[in-house]
């Protein structure tokens, strides 16, 4: 068990290699004798379940309510007694997050506005602020071209706009919350895994 654990968020559009670099720095961070729980969002509790469904347009949600499931999953995130971030954090162990509220403010926060998320999420005090978000950086090209030869379909003209739109959104909000003394790191994620790993350790470094 390791004395001082970090709240580790990671971000990125598709194909930017999350999957990858949040194991690869799991294993970097052990090896240095800290103890590592990696989760996701949407979880994998009710409220999360209740999120993919509605995802997935099996139930009908409106934006708002997009929102209200999204910021009360990560609520519950946080407070789950058994697996819960500050559980983890209480007993000393670094959590690593795929996705947080900032995917809420990109996603969410471009069709309610910025404010009406972070009213939401930033304003909760049962939503915990990361010690760092990690956030992976490709251009929609560049990402486009890793998806197809993932071997995902891919809808050339759609994809591209809707992932430009995407990434300046994610920078748009990254200045507000960084204004608001968020730790934000936007690494370079076009290089080989292991350069990528290294960046990330790095920027991770600097808060241990
Ligand atoms: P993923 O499992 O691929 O990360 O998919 C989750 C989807 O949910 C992805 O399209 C991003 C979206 N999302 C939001 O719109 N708002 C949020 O707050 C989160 C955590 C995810």
């Amino acid at each position: 068990m390791n004395n001082n654990p970090k709240f580790i968020v990671f971000e990125g559009i598709d194909g930017a290699g999350k999957t990858t670099q949040i194991n690869l720095l799991r294993e970097a961070l052990e090896k240095r004798g800290f103890s590592c729980f990696v989760t996701a969002e949407p979880t994998d509790m009710p409220s999360g379940k209740a999120i993919r469904r509605a995802l997935a347009k099996e139930v009908e949600s409106t934006p708002i309510q997009m929102a209200e499931m999204f910021a009360c999953d990560r609520e519950l995130h946080n407070t789950d007694a058994e697996s819960g971030i500050e559980r983890m954090l209480a007993d000393g162990i670094t959590v690593i997050c795929d996705r947080y509220y900032y995917s809420s403010l990109a996603y969410q926060g471009t069709v309610l506005g910025f404010d009406t998320v972070a009213a939401l999420n930033l304003d909760n005090p049962n939503i915990r602020k990361p010690d760092i978000c990690i956030f992976l950086d490709l251009t929609p090209e560049k990402s486009l071209r890793r998806i197809g030869d993932r071997g995902g379909k891919v809808e050339i003209y759609e994809n591209l706009d809707y992932l430009t739109r995407t990434r300046k959104t994610f920078f748009e909000v990254f200045d507000k919350l960084r204004d608001r003394g968020e730790n934000i790191s936007v690494i370079n994620a076009d290089g080989s895994v292991d350069d990528v790993a290294a960046l990330i350790f790095d920027a991770v470094s600097a808060i241990l």
